[in-house]
C-alpha cells in the first residue's frame, strides 16, 4: 500500500513564502523605526515604503493568472488572493501614514490636499477598489454576488492603472520631459502594460506553444 506522503505540499510552502515575504517590508520598517533609523523625514519614508510595497504586491497578484496559464503552473493560483490582500493592507497603511501621521487627521487640511493634488484622487480611487475587493473576497460574498463577483474582481486592473498613474504623478519632476526620478514608476508602468498584453489570448497561445516546443 502506498504510504501517505509526509512532505509538505508545495502549495503550503509557496503560501508560507508569500506570507513571510509580504510581511518582511512591514517588519523591516518596524525594525528601522525601533532603531530610530527612518531618516530625516520618517513620514516620507513610511509613505514611500508602504506605497511601493502595495504596488509591487498588486502587480505580483496580477501576474499569477498569466503565469498559471502560460507556464501551466496551477500551483501558483492560490497565491493570487493573499498577494491582493497584502497589497490592500499596505495601501491602507499608506493612507493611514498620510492621514493620521502626516496630517494628524485634520479633515480640513486633508480635503485641501485632495483638491490641490489630483494624483491623490487617483490613489484614493485605487485604495477604495482594493479595500472593496478585500472585503468582498470571502466565499460568502462570492455566493451572494454570484456572477457579479467575477466582474467586481476584474476592477483590480482599474485599481492597478490608478495606482501606477498615482505613482508616476507622485514623482517631483516633469512627466513629459521625464526630468525627475521616474525609473521605478516607469518600470511599474511597463510591468502593468506587459500584464495587459499577456491577457491577449493570441499572445498567450503563442507563448504556450513556444514553451511546449522547447
Ligand atoms: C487616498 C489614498 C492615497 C493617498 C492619500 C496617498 C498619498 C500619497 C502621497 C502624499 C505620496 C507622496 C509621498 C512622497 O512625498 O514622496 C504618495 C506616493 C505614493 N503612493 Fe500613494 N496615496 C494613496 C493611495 C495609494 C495607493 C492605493 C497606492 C498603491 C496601491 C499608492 C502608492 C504610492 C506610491 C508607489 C507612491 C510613490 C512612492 C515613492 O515616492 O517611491 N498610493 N502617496
Amino acid at each position: 500500500m502506498e504510504q501517505p506522503s509526509r512532505r509538505i505540499q508545495p502549495k503550503h510552502w509557496l503560501l508560507a513564502v508569500v506570507h513571510l515575504g509580504s510581511l518582511v517590508p512591514l517588519a523591516r520598517f518596524g525594525w528601522l523605526a525601533w532603531q530610530g533609523q527612518l531618516g530625516f523625514n520618517p513620514v516620507e519614508t513610511a509613505l514611500r515604503a508602504s506605497g511601493r510595497t502595495a504596488v509591487l504586491l498588486l502587480l505580483l497578484s496580477l501576474a499569477i493568472t498569466p503565469l498559471r496559464k502560460i507556464l501551466n503552473l496551477a500551483i501558483v493560483q492560490p497565491l493570487r488572493k493573499p498577494l491582493g490582500l497584502y497589497s490592500a493592507l499596505y495601501a491602507g497603511l499608506h493612507f493611514a501614514a498620510f492621514a493620521a501621521w502626516d496630517y494628524g487627521l485634520d479633515l480640513g487640511l486633508i480635503w485641501l490636499e485632495f483638491t490641490q493634488k489630483p494624483f491623490l484622487l487617483l490613489g484614493l480611487g485605487a485604495l477604495v477598489i482594493l479595500v472593496v475587493l478585500a472585503l468582498t473576497s470571502t466565499r460568502g460574498w462570492q455566493k451572494r454576488l454570484r456572477s457579479g463577483w467575477r466582474w467586481l474582481q476584474r476592477s483590480v486592473y482599474l485599481a492597478a492603472v490608478l495606482a501606477v498613474a498615482h505613482y508616476l504623478l507622485a514623482v517631483k519632476g516633469d512627466l513629459f520631459t521625464l526630468q525627475g526620478d521616474y525609473t521605478r514608476p516607469l518600470l511599474a508602468a511597463g510591468a502593468l502594460l506587459l500584464l495587459f498584453l499577456l491577457r491577449l489570448p493570441g499572445l498567450q497561445g503563442w507563448l504556450q506553444d513556444r514553451l511546449r516546443r522547447e
